[in-house]
């Protein structure tokens, strides 16, 4: 099953319906205080412009305001940003439904609109196909760029594409091709990085890659309950005892397939977490009452010489709490080191998205995703409910569908 694209479609006059991922977080004065999502989405809202639409419809969630209005999840202040950013008008509506809008969209003078927060409705997330409906009355053709909602299967992400023509814009597009892509035919050797918290999180991502990849290298607190299973000291730091047996049968299963899975041989350790804590560096075995915050200078070479000759790289998690000063180091010096290796580098988006940005690495590596949930299901090999209700291509050539892409 192949899918529609931005490009396959005639936009010449049309009304161009687009549910873009404008979640960008703000402070509490409701400045954005990071425009990476609406930037990202900047090439599919110009190629529309430039191709002839009449009208560019844009809506989106921000935030989980629970199928109410609350002011604080106004999507307004995005309006104003992509305002500066389009350098066009952009007619901001205070909802997404009902006469008025489609009256509205229909005299407005500005070629660009902005609905109000789809999550304002909770027939949004309930993917009410009345809702779904009345959303696609507002277009001729719907594009889906929202990656970063594509694992949410609601009226505006999966719904409304069963009331339209259909098609993938270009970020949707270059998230597949890499998350996506670049994980079902790897350039090999191909590494794959896992970090955060918990080991809980990122099994999926294991399951469906172990058999994939060359290596994953582990680090980050979900690296301890692997060190625990090892029969390693772990002394206080993070240990999800449930998942002990699922991270031996995990290390089994990695020796069968004849795969390594490498974990942290020195680590940086702290009494208390606390930003200004004392840190030490201690061996595989953690000493008692000592908690891991970061993986130490041996781990980090270690785990640069697995990654020297990779081809492709996933990374998704960071190796410590990089947050704070002190503890980040493990994480920034990975991520300095695979910007300068010529290979194909993919980092999840949420944390480890932020980590890059906080290092100011984001143009070092080869993409980026914009979604935290949805890459990380998508790393897991699921199909995103956003991406399998685009409209199919006839020919079967194109945009392969989530769920046969990289399984
Ligand atoms: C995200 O920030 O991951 C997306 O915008 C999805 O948001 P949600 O988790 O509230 O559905």
């Amino acid at each position: 099953m192949a899918k529609l694209t931005l490009k396959d479609v005639d936009l010449k006059d049309k009304t161009v319906l687009v549910r873009a991922d404008f979640n960008v977080p703000q402070d509490a004065s409701l400045n954005i205080t990071d425009d990476t999502r609406i930037r990202a989405t900047l090439p599919t809202l110009k190629y529309i412009l430039e191709h002839g639409a009449k009208k560019l419809v844009l809506m989106s969630h921000l935030g989980r305001p629970d199928g109410k209005p609350v002011a604080k999840y106004s999507l307004k202040p995005v309006a104003g940003r992509l305002k500066e950013l389009l350098g066009q008008d952009v007619l901001f509506l205070d909802d997404c439904t009902g006469v008025n809008i489609k009256r509205d969209i229909d005299n407005s003078k500005a070629r660009v609109v902005l609905l109000e927060n789809l999550r304002y409705h909770p027939e949004e997330e309930a993917n009410d196909a009345n809702f779904s409906k009345q959303l696609a009355s507002l277009g001729d053709v719907f594009i889906n760029d929202a990656f970063g909602t594509a694992h949410r299967a609601h009226a505006s992400t999966e719904g409304v594409a069963h009331f339209l023509k259909s098609a993938a814009g270009l970020l949707l597009e270059k998230e597949i091709k890499y998350l996506g892509d670049a994980v079902k035919d790897p350039q090999k050797p191909f590494v794959v990085i896992l970090g955060g918290a918990k080991v809980s999180d990122k099994i999926g991502v294991i399951e469906n890659l172990l058999p994939k990849c060359d290596a994953i290298i582990v680090g980050g607190g979900m690296a301890y309950t692997f060190l625990k299973a090892e029969g390693k000291q772990i002394g206080n730091s993070k240990l999800e005892k449930e998942k002990l047996d699922l991270a031996k049968s995990t290390l089994d299963k990695a020796k069968q397939l004849n795969k390594e899975i490498l974990l942290p041989i020195d680590n940086i350790v702290v009494d208390n977490i606390d930003a200004n804590a004392a840190v030490e560096i201690a061996g595989e075995n953690i000493p008692d009452g000592k908690i891991a915050v970061d993986i130490g200078p041996k781990t980090v070479k270690l785990f640069e010489e697995k990654l020297k000759s990779a081809k492709t790289i996933v990374w998704n998690g960071p190796m410590g709490i990089f947050e704070m000063d002190a503890f980040s180091k493990g994480t920034q010096e990975l991520a300095e080191f695979i910007g300068r290796l010529a290979c194909i580098s993919i980092i999840g988006g949420g944390d480890t998205a932020a980590a890059i940005a906080k290092f100011k690495l984001e143009d070092k590596m080869s993409h980026i995703s914009t979604g935290g949930g949805a890459s990380l299901e998508f790393l897991e090999g699921k199909t995103l409910p956003g991406i399998a209700a685009l409209t199919d291509r006839p020919e079967g050539r194109g945009l392969a569908s989530a769920s046969q892409n990289h399984r």
